[in-house]
């Protein structure tokens, strides 16, 4: 069925190059959106290093743009800053003691609205590298990727009680003084004017705000129903095995589920700021696991949360809402199987309670079993008619707003959700010389898209309501010539694969 319509608009959008013609519109609670364009493609080497001798990898967790940098030049090209995050570092064999960190890129895009098909476009987009910020505790001790112990946190003076990582060595399976550490899976960012910025995480979930030189200087701590949850007290494991013990050592938690609270890598993907930079939102990456966050079939109904930043030492916890996951066929599954929900990778405040949302599959992409994804979408939600469900009836440790199974309670109204631009319309992307489905090359999508940003057309503000969207692709870390550790421990990813940063652009 997909396929189909994907056909039906790939015949229509090869001819979209002009400005009255487009590939796709919705129309959400009254706005209208229009996707005019693939606008642009480009990448950083799954290869490059930053400046501590490190593999730049995964830093399509999030992205921010500096819109005080983003400038149209008299030529037509557009420079700018763009900020890209990392998520705990290479992982796919195991957790290591990775810094977290954000990196910072000079950008050059130039439009190329006449590339077609026919007669398609090189890169039009250039990253240049800046420098990298490292993430430290309150105490200046660096954070880690290493998963979170099973049991136990950490205390500072002003946080709420902090997951903490316990490892022995030097954290990379070679001798060292071992140590404890705020393991923190990056995954949202948000820009503040004082340079600080706040990131979101997957562990806790917790939302931390970092100042400008990286120390950790306010922690967001969510309502009881997020936190996990085992044998009834909090256990921020994420079940992922370290790389030095993870070699046939099977789950480091038990149980390897946590019954309640944010599924194990299904903590904070969405992080917002609303343009007055008063109010930030947090999104589940799917339900929680008491309300259906178990099985992709019934992970559906996820929690966002809105916090009040006015005093940014003291966020204030104002409401929640609940955002209902679109659905999906995966040609990969048993009928039995399908449909899925298409789990969300990063949100983005548009105007007024409007959102972009990244929703997509998994398991299909460059390096990937399956080349052909079948769902990718940054779509748009609506809050103006969802139930506030703040409060004590669904905020406490094993309170749920659906049942096992995925079916929402009864009174609950969620966000409205509106289909809007798919990643994977080859007439588009091949404008471009990239595609979806078919060969493994470099050309192919990757797997994992996860983060949003828009900058203005004018290059001003955006008054004529055009804009470009970027968006980046977590490669994992993976390359067959990686470096951590400050280039002391050296990997190359069993899949025999070396991914790209990729990064693409709508209008
Ligand atoms: C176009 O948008 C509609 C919603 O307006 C959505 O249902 C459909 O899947 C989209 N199609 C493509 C190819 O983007
Ligand atoms: C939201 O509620 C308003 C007022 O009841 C109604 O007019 C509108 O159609 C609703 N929108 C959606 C998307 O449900
Ligand atoms: C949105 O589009 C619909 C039909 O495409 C149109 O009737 C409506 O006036 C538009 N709304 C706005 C606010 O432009
Ligand atoms: C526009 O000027 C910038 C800065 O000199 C340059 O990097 C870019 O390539 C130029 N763009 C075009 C289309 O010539
Ligand atoms: C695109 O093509 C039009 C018509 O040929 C031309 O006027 C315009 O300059 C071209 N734009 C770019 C950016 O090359
Ligand atoms: C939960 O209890 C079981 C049985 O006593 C124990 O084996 C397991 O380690 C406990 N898990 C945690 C996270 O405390
Ligand atoms: C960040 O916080 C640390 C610890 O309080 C402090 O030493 C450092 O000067 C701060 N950096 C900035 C740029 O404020
Ligand atoms: C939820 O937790 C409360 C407090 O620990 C407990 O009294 C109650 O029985 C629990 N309810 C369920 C359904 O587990």
């Amino acid at each position: 069925m997909f396929l189909l319509k994907i056909t039906t608009f790939a015949g229509l959008a090869s001819i979209a190059t002009a400005q009255s013609t487009f590939v796709n519109q919705t129309s959400c609670n009254g706005k209208n959106y229009t996707y005019q364009e693939f606008a642009g493609y480009g990448l950083i080497s799954g290869n490059a290093r930053d400046e501590f001798g490190d593999t730049i990898g995964g830093i399509g967790s999030a992205l921010a743009l500096d819109r005080s940098q983003w400038t149209k030049l008299s030529n037509g090209s557009y420079t700018g800053v763009l900020w890209a995050l990392p998520d705990r570092g290479w992982n796919t064999e195991g957790t290591l003691n990775f810094q977290p960190r954000v990196h910072k890129f000079d950008i050059l895009f130039t439009p190329q609205p006449n590339a077609t098909v026919a007669n398609p476009s090189g890169n039009n987009l250039f990253f240049t590298y800046k420098e990298t910020i490292r993430f430290f505790g309150p105490d200046g001790t660096p954070c880690t990727g290493l998963d979170a112990d099973g049991t136990g946190h950490i205390s500072f003076d002003g946080f709420p009680d902090l997951p903490v990582a316990t490892y022995r060595g030097d954290g990379f399976g070679n001798a060292g003084p071992g140590g404890r550490r705020i393991p923190v899976d990056s995954e949202g960012i948000v820009l503040n004017p004082d340079g600080s910025f706040w990131v979101s995480d997957e562990y806790g979930p917790y939302v931390y705000r970092f100042n400008s030189s990286g120390v950790m200087i306010a922690a967001i701590r969510p309502p009881d129903a997020f936190i996990p949850m085992r044998n009834g007290t909090e256990s921020f494991s994420a079940d992922s095995p370290t790389y030095y013990a993870s070699k046939g050592a099977g789950d480091d938690v038990y149980p390897a589920d946590n019954p309640t609270g944010r599924d194990n890598n299904h903590g904070f993907e969405g992080l917002t700021v609303t343009g007055d930079g008063n109010t930030l939102y947090a999104l589940l990456q799917a339900a929680a696991n008491q309300e259906g966050g178990l099985t992709k079939q019934t992970e559906r109904y996820a929690r966002l949360v809105k916090y009040d930043i006015t005093v940014p030492s003291a966020p204030r916890y104002a409401r929640e809402f609940v955002v209902p996951l679109p659905l999906f066929n995966n040609p990969t599954a048993k009928a039995s199987k399908n449909p899925q929900v298409a789990a969300q990778s990063e949100i983005f405040h548009i105007q007024d309670g409007q959102f972009f949302v990244l929703a997509r599959d998994s398991g299909a992409g460059h390096g990937q079993s399956s080349t052909l994804s079948v769902y990718r979408h940054i779509d748009v939600f609506d809050i103006a008619n969802a139930t506030d469900i703040k409060g004590s009836t669904y905020d406490c440790a094993n309170c749920s707003i659906a049942s096992s199974a995925g079916v929402l309670n009864t009174g609950i109204t969620p966000a409205t959700y509106c289909s809007f631009i798919d990643f994977n319309v080859n007439s588009q992307l091949n404008r471009f010389g990239v595609y979806n489905g078919g060969a493994q090359s470099a050309s192919l999508l990757n797997e994992k898209w996860e983060s949003i940003g828009i900058v203005p057309v004018d290059g001003l503000d955006g008054d004529d309501d055009e804009w470009y969207v970027f968006s980046m692709s977590d490669n994992d870390f993976i390359t067959q010539d990686g470096y951590l550790e400050g280039g002391e421990f050296q990997y190359s990813d069993d899949s025999g694969y070396t991914l790209d940063n990729q990064v693409s652009l709508f209008r």
